[in-house]
């Protein structure tokens, strides 16, 4: 039914489902009248109207009293419950939809953790979900007992539009499937990469020289998105959109932004890409009632008619030269990875299926390119407060590289300092903040050919509390977690937590706090389904630093170039920690960004000093 737009099964679904207490009341009034039993029709007309409710209350009572039992028996116990004062909790979705639209990043676990502490449930409508922000939770989900946590059917249904079948959203074999097509072209030193960052930095560098000498602020970030899709789309397909070719946008004030006739394809294809990320991250904050939002169309159609038009001719092009060269090549069954060849190329080697290699492509695109303009942004907007940090950095990068140089895997492997920088801004600012896996586990055969039989597994998750009991999880639960909030918490991090100070990764801080606990910091999450790009992310983000800090001496923002809806409210002054002194608004979708942009002035460094 994926043509129907997502209300319209959902209503089918539920229109059944509410009508058939009614229905069944009506047949029993019938029977008994074929026995000459008759009660009185406003008898009927209640019984026909509280069936429902009285079944749904029924089930669920009996549902909680299950998950109670089961974790007696299991010698668990349930974790604290975040209980709201309105009807079905709607006080407690409203906070979570609050807190997304208008709070910091980290208030929505918070609202949750002063009450209930590091692991709690919540029921939303008497569905219930868990939240944690406990390492070793964390760790049990993604490494310890992986196998019976899955993105599951909820996730898919959220992002199908978008991800459709790819790493990203696959379970079990599917999952494995995608993986084991894809990590072979990650998996060596890829020389190439270097040769492609340094000529799109080049032109990125160029254009914040334009901008730099007529003194008008840019968009850092805008800038850095536009490097990095143009890095990735070169990567994946070896055709690059060239969106840093399109001119940069003006600060708040100066210049409106392009109609959407004046936008260049890649401009168009950016923002629609960006919108339907923005709309399938909204959907889980609406629970399982989301669907309503969309009965008449699928929100995010529009935007994916865009990203598709953009990329079909891509793959078009891929498969026919691979048919070319299967008629030329007799060696085509090979499918070692080669120096040169792109990732789209290398996975048309493994599959000529289209949907596969659209759904794999825009899952690794989507994958690379918001994550590290991300940490990207965040880093230079921490540069702009700590300008000593800067200076460190641009000694260390002149002692290793030089002034000039394009630097190489191995100056990038010795620079000690700037891995430290890149780190700490992953951990204050970690583009993908916050995850969700579900406990529900299915035979292999059972994910691929249907989303209803599950053999489902209930779990126990270790209790945050070393007194308490193991902490029961039913089947088919949602847990969500935040990097966010674990990557600032001084109980993990030390009293300094909520400081920015790259030497935490360099100083004695080190084996006092992550060697021992190495699930405190999971940027790129960890276990089975760790990041794919983690090194070439790594590699990217060092080499544009390296870059920006040779060509560039400071950098400071300018907040009157932003626009001014989208800067901190007021109230986050009195507000304690790095909340209080965020000069930007930093919000999520599914990755991290700065609402607004980063609107920065930087000086360029004197070639003579
Ligand atoms: C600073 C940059 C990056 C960060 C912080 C980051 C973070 C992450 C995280 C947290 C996940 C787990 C998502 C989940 O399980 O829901 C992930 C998965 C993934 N990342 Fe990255 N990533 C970055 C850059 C990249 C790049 C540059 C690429 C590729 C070019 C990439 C490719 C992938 C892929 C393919 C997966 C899916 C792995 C799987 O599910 O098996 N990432 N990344």
């Amino acid at each position: 039914m994926k043509f129907l737009p997502p209300g319209i099964p959902f209503l089918i679904t539920h229109l059944i489902l509410v009508s058939a207490p009614p229905f069944a009341v009506y047949s029993i009034r019938r029977a008994l009248h074929a026995r000459d039993i008759i009660l009185p029709t406003w008898f009927w007309i209640i019984a026909a109207v509280l069936s429902g409710p009285l079944l749904y209350a029924i089930h669920v009572s009996n549902k909680y009293r299950g998950y109670r039992r089961r974790a007696a028996a299991l010698g668990a116990a349930l974790p604290p419950d975040l209980v709201g004062k309105e009807f079905g909790n709607m006080d407690v979705l409203r906070g979570i939809i609050e807190a997304f639209t208008h709070g910091y990043p980290s208030d929505m676990f918070d609202l949750g953790g002063e009450m209930c502490g590091p692991l709690f449930m919540y029921k939303i409508f008497w569905d219930v979900s868990y939240a944690t922000t406990d390492p070793n939770v964390v760790k049990t989900i993604l490494a310890t007992d992986f196998a019976n946590y899955e993105k599951g059917e909820m996730f898919h249904s959220y992002t199908d539009s978008l991800f459709g079948t790819g790493v990203f959203n696959a379970d079990g074999e599917l999952w494995k499937f995608h993986r084991s097509m894809s990590r072979p072209f990650f998996s060596r030193e890829r020389i190439s990469h270097f040769e492609l960052f340094d000529r799109h930095a080049e032109t990125a560098l160029n254009k914040i020289k334009e901008r730099v000498r007529s003194n008008v602020a840019f968009d850092f970030q805008d800038l850095v998105s536009r490097f990095t899709l143009d890095s990735a789309t070169e990567f994946l397909f070896g055709s690059c959109v060239h969106s840093l070719n399109s001119s940069l946008p003006y600060p708040h004030g100066m210049s409106p932004y392009p109609s959407e006739a004046e936008k260049s394809p890649s401009e168009r294809f950016a923002y629609a890409f960006g919108m339907a990320q923005r709309i399938v991250s909204e959907r889980p904050r609406l629970g399982w009632v989301w669907p309503l939002r969309e009965i008449f169309k699928n929100s995010t159609d529009e935007h994916m008619a865009v990203v598709d038009a953009f990329i079909e001719p891509i793959l078009q092009e891929a498969l026919r030269k691979k048919q070319e060269r299967a008629q030329n090549d007799k060696n085509l069954d090979e499918k070692d990875t080669q120096d040169d060849e792109t990732l789209l190329d290398h996975l048309v080697k493994q599959t000529s299926d289209r949907a596969i290699l659209h759904d794999e492509t825009l899952n690794i695109l989507l994958a690379g390119r918001d994550t590290t303009a991300a940490a990207l942004t965040f880093g230079v907007d921490l540069l702009c407060q700590h300008p000593a940090v800067l200076k460190r950095l641009r000694e260390e990068i002149f002692e290793h590289v030089g002034p000039t140089r394009r630097p190489t895997y191995e100056d990038i492997r010795n620079m000690k300092y700037l891995r430290a920088f890149l780190n700490e801004t992953l951990r204050l600012y970690p583009p993908v903040p916050f995850n969700i896996r579900y406990v529900m586990v299915g035979s292999p055969e059972a994910h691929v050919s249907s989303c209803t039989r599950f053999s489902i597994k209930e779990g126990t998750l270790p209790n945050p509390d070393p007194q308490g009991l193991p902490v029961y999880i039913p089947p088919r639960t949602a847990i969500a977690y935040s990097v966010f909030n674990m990557h600032r918490d001084p109980t993990f991090w030390g009293p300094t937590a909520e400081e920015f100070d790259p030497d935490r990764f360099l100083d004695e801080r080190v084996g006092k706090y992550l060697v021992p606990n190495p699930f405190i910091f999971l940027p790129f999450n960890a276990g089975p389904r760790i990041c794919l790009g983690q090194q070439f992310a790594y590699n990217e983000m060092s080499f544009f630093i390296i870059r920006l800090l040779q060509n560039f001496s400071s950098v400071s923002l300018d907040l009157t170039a932003q626009p001014p809806d989208s800067l901190p409210p007021a109230e986050w002054k009195e507000a304690p920690g790095r909340k209080g002194k965020e000069q930007i608004f930093p919000k999520s979708h599914l990755t991290l960004y700065a609402n607004g942009g980063l609107w920065v002035k930087m000086e360029e460094s004197d070639p003579a000093a």
